[in-house]
């Protein structure tokens, strides 16, 4: 039998709640990115790998990148957890920002909508915001409607979270 487990790296909890959801579907091991080694990679043959986006990048992910050749031989997924909308360009981006490696290029990446409350932001993610709300500003009457929409869920807050966004992710590792 094919051993699997997820490895998530959240700091607001829509990246736990989504693990905790595959984890379930699987019935597998579910494990926080801090408490897992890389000599751990070798107790499993599938790796689910979710984090949280930040200003593009993907929270934790350098274990992945870090270890990837230990996972050659490995079927690896990533799922991102973001508020920004799952369009092309925007999967382009994020493929681009953190599988900036040609051996990372061909891994499958899933894209779940996560939440933000600005009043729960803390420590450096504050300025973060900050700048991501004065960037979009200019956008907030005359962008796209994807823009307008980031916008005022960076303002005003937004709660995407939604178990449908794990359907593809489980059907990829679903043995019966
Ligand atoms: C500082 C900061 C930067 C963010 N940058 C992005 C981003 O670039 N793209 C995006 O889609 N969402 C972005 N978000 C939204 C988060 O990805 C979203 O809130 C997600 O649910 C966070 O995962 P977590 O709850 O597991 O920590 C950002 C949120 C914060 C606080």
């Amino acid at each position: 039998m094919e051993r699997t487990v997820v490895i998530y790296k959240s700091k607001y909890g829509a990246t736990a709640q989504y693990a905790r959801w595959i984890a379930d579907e699987l019935n597998c091991d579910l494990v926080r990115a801090e408490d897992f080694k890389a000599k751990h990679f070798a107790n499993y043959d599938n790796i689910i790998f979710g984090g949280g986006l930040q200003a593009g990048g993907i929270k934790g992910f350098e274990l992945i990148k870090k270890n990837h050749w230990i996972l050659k031989e490995k079927k690896v997924v990533v799922f991102v957890v973001g508020l920004s909308v799952d369009d092309r360009q925007n999967r382009i981006d994020v493929r681009d920002i953190n599988l900036d490696k040609p051996e990372l290029r061909n891994m499958t990446l899933y894209y779940c909508k996560g939440a933000f409350r600005p009043e729960k932001v803390t420590g450096i993610d504050k300025g973060i915001i900050k700048v991501c709300i004065r960037m979009l500003e200019g956008e907030r009457y005359t962008g796209t409607d994807a823009q307008k929409q980031l916008y005022k869920d960076m303002t005003e807050g937004a709660d995407y979270i939604d178990r449908k966004y794990i359907e593809p992710i489980v059907a990829e590792f679903r043995t019966n």
